[in-house]
């Protein structure tokens, strides 16, 4: 479970305090599949990056299972995102210089973790990039990319995976594509899925819509 509590976020731009989120409450349970929506600027990246302890919240307070984020060390919240969440963005994140098994096994590699070859396997043909492991991210398409960055993301089996827009920069049907496979490794794992989209026909995946205007107008 990931709960927060009254969470306050603004920036300051000049002499101008910009308010994103007052008091705003979230909890999203083990396995949930939750998109987030909201038009461009209504604060959807910030949420997901303050969830995910990427960005910090003036005050309130994201507890996750018996874990108060909000009150962990650097160390504490880099070891959290390292062992128990998985991110996918727009723009794929691949590591130039390695091939795609290497990026995969990145976060393994990272943690100090045994690798679980059975479980690799699963993933790569899950994915349908068992043909590509030693091609580099400059030679494949979009979809494939994101694909592999969708395998990056599942390999320390994570408790959330965080998306941020990953149908982005696809085409409908590397979109569906790349859905697909995403629902169906999550609900294998029973990893909690929180996505930020734009694409509200993607609704039909998730068990839950949560729109960030009206949740603040609420
Ligand atoms: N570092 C920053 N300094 C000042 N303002 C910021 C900063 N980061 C974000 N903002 C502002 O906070 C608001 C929310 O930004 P955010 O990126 O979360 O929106 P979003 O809903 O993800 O938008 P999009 O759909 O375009 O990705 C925007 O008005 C943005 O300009
Ligand atoms: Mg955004």
């Amino acid at each position: 479970m990931i709960n927060l509590i009254n969470i306050d976020k603004s920036y300051k731009v000049g002499n101008e305090k910009i308010t994103i989120f007052s008091q705003y409450n979230l909890m999203i349970k083990d396995g949930e599949k939750v998109l987030i929506s909201g038009p461009s600027g209504s604060g959807k990246s910030t949420l997901l990056n303050i969830m995910s302890t990427i960005d910090t919240c003036d005050s309130g307070d994201i507890i996750f299972g018996d874990i108060n984020i909000s009150k962990c060390s650097k160390k504490m919240t880099s070891d959290l995102r390292l062992n128990n969440f998985g991110f996918i963005f727009q723009s794929y994140h691949l590591i130039k210089t390695l091939n795609v098994h290497d990026n995969i096994l990145l976060p393994i590699i990272a943690a100090g973790k045994e690798i679980d070859n059975n479980y690799i396997d699963e993933l790569i043909n899950k994915l349908g990039i068992s043909e590509r492991l030693n091609h580099f991210p400059y030679q494949l398409s979009g979809g494939e990319q994101q694909r592999v960055a969708i395998a990056r993301a599942m390999v320390n089996k994570p408790n959330i995976i965080f998306a941020d827009e990953p149908t982005g920069n696809l085409d409908r049907n590397n979109s569906k594509y790349v859905m697909e496979a995403l629902i169906d490794l999550c609900e294998s794992q029973g990893t909690t899925l929180i996505m930020v989209t734009h694409d509200l026909s993607l609704s039909s995946y998730f068990d839950r819509v949560v729109s960030i205007d009206k949740e603040k107008e609420a």
